[in-house]
């Protein structure tokens, strides 16, 4: 028997697989073949702050969305918030009753205000755990580096203190000292860190001027940027460790788990492959196992990572010299 059950942030899983937050975490439609095909857990589709705190055109475009008379403000913001949070809720408790699995419900966030409220109902309606996407676009061009880590640090520790489940950390690649911010991070208490987070980014179109969006969904290559993170960081910080973006099939689980993951994170491959890609994925693990002689995950955790591999070094290069003077054909 091969054993593939893993622990990510205090939480006791299955599988390695965690289904990413993400449209098809947003119903509980999908759940149930989640986790007939072998998912590990599953984070729900983010709340943003912005569902709770909503500048003032917003919230009136909201309240004719809900069909409420915008005259009476102070009732209709707090009406609308609630039922934002009421909402979010029930999935909460419909998710719980549909699977077995662990249920993480998301967040996300860009400031310590008041909504922090909030992830004590999301506590209390039985969510396993809370993962915070936080992240903010760093455009306020004289605001020092230190100054919006400090906010991150802020927001957290906030939240730390206001639940006792555990908290998961989707972190944003773009901080001066990678390195040093996962580390604080994992030192505020958090059970749990997601290298990383993927953003869209606004793309134009040429012929009518517009900003669009551009591509959401990953590509296998878009690995590598966290597989690195996760092997110079796993085994040094205070946390369970779980890679995502990029991770498309077995062979890229493998390799997180090697670089030292706890867990993985994946959406695009189930938008792209369908939910059996979970089934798939599990196998390919179990078969190298089995191909092995191996009967756990455990025994291949971090062995690449930069405390067990042989040439660790490798994870810190970055620039071409070696590669340029072996490879002088056009392809
Ligand atoms: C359609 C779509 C919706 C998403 N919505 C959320 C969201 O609400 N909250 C969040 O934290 N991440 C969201 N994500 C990001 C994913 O959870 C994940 O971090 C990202 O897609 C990278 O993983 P992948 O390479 O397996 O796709 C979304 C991604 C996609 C493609």
């Amino acid at each position: 028997m091969i054993d593939i059950s893993t622990k990510f942030a205090g939480l006791n899983l299955k599988s390695p697989i965690i289904i990413g937050s993400s449209g098809l975490t947003n119903s509980i439609q999908y759940f149930k073949d989640f986790e007939a095909n072998g998912a590990g857990a599953i984070v729900l589709k983010s709340l943003y702050e912005e569902e709770i705190i909503f500048k003032k055109d917003d919230y009136l475009k909201q309240a004719k969305k809900y069909g409420y008379d915008s005259k009476d403000t102070n009732y209709i913001y707090h009406k609308i918030k609630q039922e934002n949070v009421n909402k979010y809720l029930q999935l909460i408790k419909d998710a719980k009753n549909s699977v077995s699995i662990p249920i993480i419900a998301s967040i996300n966030c860009v400031t310590p205000n008041e909504w922090v409220n909030f992830t004590k109902k999301i506590q209390e309606a039985g969510a396993d755990a809370i993962e915070l996407n936080i992240f903010f676009i760093p455009n306020r061009l004289n605001k020092k580096s230190q100054d919006i880590e400090d906010s991150y640090i802020d927001i957290i520790t906030k939240i730390r203190n206001k639940v006792d489940i555990p908290i998961i950390i989707k972190m944003s690649q773009y901080f001066t000292n990678l390195g040093n911010m996962i580390h604080r991070v994992s030192n505020t208490g958090v059970n749990g860190i997601v290298l990383f987070n993927k953003y869209y980014s606004p793309d134009i179109d040429i012929n009518t001027k517009e900003i669009t969006v551009s591509n959401v969904f990953s590509r296998p290559s878009d690995i590598y940027v966290p597989l690195r993170w996760v092997a110079l960081t796993s085994g040094t910080v205070n946390c369970s460790i779980a890679a995502s973006t990029g991770i498309h099939d077995g062979e890229a689980l493998i390799k997180t788990i090697m670089a030292g993951a706890d867990a993985v994170e994946i959406v695009s491959t189930i938008y792209k492959n369908g939910i059996k890609q979970i089934k798939e994925m599990n196998n390919t693990l179990i078969e190298f196992l089995k191909y092995r002689n191996l009967n756990s995950i455990k025994q291949i955790k971090g062995q690449a990572n930069q405390i067990n591999s042989n040439d660790s070094a490798v994870l810190e290069r970055v620039q071409f010299m070696r590669y340029f003077s072996d490879n002088n054909d056009i392809i």
